[in-house]
């Protein structure tokens, strides 16, 4: 019993550093694509071409790509594991924010990953060859994207999921990963009262802000350019 505890406990350990890898990738990737947002098309393909070759961001493509496999593979282990584990559910219901926040994950979850298909579509596999493109002017790619009308409303749903996902799994990760307040409570109980609330303010913050900037540049290419 210890031992799967132990086990399901680590996955979610190794979940969470994944997912907090994933949430700084997301603020990096957002300033550069606000470069769509100029005129001239330079600037943004001059930084994706340096993302594309520069050989230390190779290596956190790398790292990423591992991470979004790892996030996404141990997230759905553990989804199943709760459901053989509780197939029923809570008897009258669990009604803590926690819990409701927390039972649409796998559905939030679910939904990025569909977009990120997507996305990999529109983008990263041109990058690969994969798919055709000119992997030196995404500015274009993104541009002539952003033009058709479909795209931007199965983007702007995504950011909205996204931006659940994100509240839920900021605060989450600080926990699994101790960060919230266990390791302070012994060192200064009134820090422990502030933290927990600044984890939430933080996450409430970042968990609007990012998905915003995303659509905001969708909607300014679609609407203004
Ligand atoms: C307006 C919204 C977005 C635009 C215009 C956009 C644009 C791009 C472009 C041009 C690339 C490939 C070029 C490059 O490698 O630099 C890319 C790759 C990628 N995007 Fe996005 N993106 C958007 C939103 C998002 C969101 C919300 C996520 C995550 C949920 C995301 C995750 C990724 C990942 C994981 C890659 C592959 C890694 C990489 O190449 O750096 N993107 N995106």
């Amino acid at each position: 019993m210890n031992k799967i505890l132990f086990s399901s406990l680590s996955k979610k350990f190794v979940m969470a550093l994944a997912g907090l890898f994933l949430l700084m990738f997301l603020p990096v990737h957002l300033i550069i694509n606000l470069m769509l947002l100029k005129s001239d098309p330079v600037p943004f393909n001059r930084a994706a071409h340096f993302m594309a070759t520069f050989p230390v961001v190779k290596i956190v493509e790398i790292a990423l790509i591992a991470a979004i496999l790892i996030h996404i593979s141990w997230g759905i282990f553990l989804q199943i594991q709760n459901w053989l584990a509780r197939p029923v559910g809570y008897a009258g219901g669990n009604k803590s924010e926690t819990s409701f926040f927390s039972r649409f994950m796998i559905w939030t979850g679910a939904s990025v990953l569909t977009f990120l298909v997507l996305h990999f579509f529109n983008f990263y596999f041109i990058k690969l060859g994969l798919v055709p493109g000119d992997p030196e002017n995404f500015y274009s790619v993104a541009h002539n994207l952003f033009k058709i009308s479909a795209y931007n409303y199965i983007y702007l749903i995504c950011f909205v999921l996204l931006g659940l996902h994100l509240f839920h799994a900021f605060s989450s990760a600080f926990q699994t990963l101790g960060l919230n307040h266990r390791i302070w409570t012994p060192v200064v109980k009134v820090f422990h009262r502030i933290w927990t609330p600044v984890v939430k303010v933080f996450a409430l913050i970042y968990s609007i802000l990012i998905p915003a900037g995303f659509a905001y540049i969708s909607l300014t290419l679609w609407l203004f350019r």
